[in-house]
């Protein structure tokens, strides 16, 4: 069976972790690729990687590089290429930035594997996302970005920690954009199957879902720059589905048109991703409050979109 090949443009905190995660999963080959102003690091990084196969005992070719001549033909490219936020920032502050790092790799990248599902990571993520699509002009099914893994997973383990139960007991649902004010739905959340709203009482229930929505920025407040781990963790879901095909329900920034009414967006929603990318995404039902949240939420995403489109103009 031929390997699957899968290039992380930003070889710093989350690509790193990205990287280390798929060769211990053993999905696929990996190159990685940052600027030539990191020096040889991306490099060393793809050597310690390789280096780690004898011990765990893996297969997987591990290249670094600058050149995207070496990535040529991946099935999966993940884009974390860009600025992460410090304390006192929102994700928002990096669109300016973080557009123009976005556009360029995307560009590169997309020439290098045309045939490629495009991944995305980087900050502020929905607006990123809709930069990879502008600028690969690939079909929307082969373009999902990566938030709601993550925005999720720490949902799940703060119902466990208030519970004192395992974090895989828990089943949960979150949409929206991936900013403060995504959408946690305790209705569509259970532990064993059992409602989580039998479990933890609303006060309690308000403070975990307040959490989750800050969770970044609790993070960057503790670490002076953004998490790694969990994101890379949730990245890397995504990237098994893929190349497993395994058409798992996942929590993905999706293109939405009819979908839920969105009028031509990417942002995150339950959608079944396998081989090709975003295969369908799932509509559930919404309850008026419920809906007016995630509206909100677009409304803030479709806002970004158009300031990343207008710094991108600006050049
Ligand atoms: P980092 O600073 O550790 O790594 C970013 C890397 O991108 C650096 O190695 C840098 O040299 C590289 N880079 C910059 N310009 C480049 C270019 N033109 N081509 C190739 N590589 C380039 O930052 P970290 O923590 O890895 O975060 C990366 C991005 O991911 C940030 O925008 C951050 O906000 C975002 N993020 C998104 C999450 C999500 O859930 N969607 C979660 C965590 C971080
Ligand atoms: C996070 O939620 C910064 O998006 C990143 O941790």
């Amino acid at each position: 069976m031929k390997r699957s090949k899968i290039t992380i443009v930003g070889a710093g905190n989350v690509g790193a972790a990205c990287a280390n995660w798929l060769v211990f999963k053993e999905l696929g080959d990996v190159v990685l690729v940052d600027i030539p102003e990191v020096g040889d690091k991306t490099k060393g990084k793809a050597l310690d990687l390789a280096q780690c196969g004898p011990v765990d005992r893996f297969d997987a070719k591990v290249v670094g590089t600058t050149d995207y001549a070496e990535t040529a033909g991946s099935d999966v490219v993940v884009i974390t290429a860009g600025l992460p936020r410090k304390p006192g920032m929102s994700r928002d502050d990096l669109v300016q930035t973080n557009v123009k790092i976005v556009a360029s790799v995307t560009k590169q990248a997309a020439e290098a594997s045309p045939n490629a599902v495009l991944l995305i990571v980087s900050n502020p993520l929905d607006a990123m996302v809709h930069t990879a699509r502008k600028i690969s002009g690939f079909p929307t099914q082969r373009i999902v970005g990566q938030a709601g893994c993550l925005d999720i997973a720490r949902f799940r383990t703060f119902i466990a920690m208030e519970i004192g139960c395992s974090v895989e007991d828990i089943d949960a649902l979150l949409m929206g954009g991936h900013g403060d004010d995504m959408v946690p739905l305790p209705r569509y959340t259970s532990v064993a199957g059992i409602p989580v709203t039998q479990l933890v009482g609303s006060d309690r229930l308000k403070a975990i879902i307040d959490r989750t929505k800050m969770g970044g920025g609790e993070i960057v407040k503790l670490m002076g720059t953004s998490a790694y781990y969990a994101p890379a963790a949730g990245t890397i879901q995504m990237v098994e589905a893929m190349v497993k095909d395994k058409k798992r329900i996942l929590p993905c920034a999706a293109y939405c048109d009819k979908e839920y009414g969105v009028g031509g967006c990417f942002v995150g929603v339950p959608a079944i991703l396998g081989k090709g990318g975003v295969e369908r995404v799932i509509e559930v039902e919404l309850d008026a409050n419920e809906r007016k949240l995630f509206e909100a939420s677009v409304a803030h995403v479709k806002e970004l979109c158009a300031l990343a489109d207008k710094f991108l103009q600006a050049g």
